[in-house]
């Protein structure tokens, strides 16, 4: 964890050059893992996630498996090579916890009532974290599950939020997240404005928050058409 007491902001513009609402770079792809059933790799600047969706197939153990729907799990892991310290492998308690808010985010765009006793399973690796790696997950599954032939009623687009240097911005690095005095994880199935996923750390006053959610739904407006055209993308061939 990179704390600093430079500050974040200098003359409008982040420490990156962006300026408050904007996106780092980002790419896009999908298909990228042959032998997966979906897939795809997305990018937020120095943030990199690669995901494989296997399924939906019979769930083993038996007892597991529900009878009136399939299920969805999805495993969030961060390689040992993904940030500044040699991440640990194997899950702790953040990847658990973020394992299940990414299901939770996911599941309600899924149809796996049409897919009783079976399961959909999500890896999603971090390849390089710096900052905003769940939200950055959550993209990239939601293409992956696309890609993998999974109905869906919509896509989930995913963003950060947060307060540095007294401002709201958007799609914090790792630099702004550590040393952020608020971030907000969001996600939404924007064509029912269905919010899947809302986390905050830090303190924001109730107009603050109301700002930033509005700042967050415009944001992934924005990734949404980034993720339909990395999709139309990849049916050209
Ligand atoms: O990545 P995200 O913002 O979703 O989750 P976080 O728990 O708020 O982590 C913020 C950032 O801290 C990550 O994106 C990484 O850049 C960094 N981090 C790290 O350097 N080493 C870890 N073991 C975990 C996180």
């Amino acid at each position: 964890m990179v704390k600093t007491n430079e500050k974040l902001i200098v003359k409008g513009k982040r420490l990156d050059g962006r300026a408050i609402e904007d996106l780092r770079p980002v790419k896009m792809d999908v298909d990228v893992i042959e032998r997966a059933d979906g897939s795809a790799q997305v990018a937020f600047g120095n943030t990199e996630t690669i995901v494989s969706v296997y399924g939906p197939r019979k769930l083993y153990p038996r007892f597991l498996q529900k009878s009136d729907t399939g299920i969805l799990r999805c495993r969030y892991n961060m390689a040992p090579f993904s940030v500044e310290d040699r991440k640990r492998p194997g899950p702790g308690r953040r990847s658990i916890e973020i394992s299940k808010v990414t299901r939770l985010a996911l599941e309600p765009a899924t149809f796996l009532t049409d897919f009783p006793k079976t399961v959909v399973d999500v890896f999603i690796e971090v390849l390089r974290g710096d900052g905003s790696t769940r939200v950055a997950g959550v993209n990239a599954a939601s293409i992956a599950l696309a890609t993998a032939g999974v109905p869906m009623r919509d896509l989930v687009v995913a963003c950060s939020v947060g307060k540095i240097d007294g401002k709201l911005v958007v799609d914090l690095n790792g630099l702004e997240d550590n040393n952020s005095e608020a971030d907000i994880a969001f996600a939404i199935m924007p064509s029912k404005e269905k919010v899947t996923l809302l986390q905050m750390d830090g303190r924001l006053t109730k107009e603050e928050l109301f700002e930033s959610l509005d700042l967050a739904k415009k944001t992934c407006k924005k990734i949404y058409e980034m993720q339909k055209s990395a999709l139309k993308e990849s049916f050209k061939d």
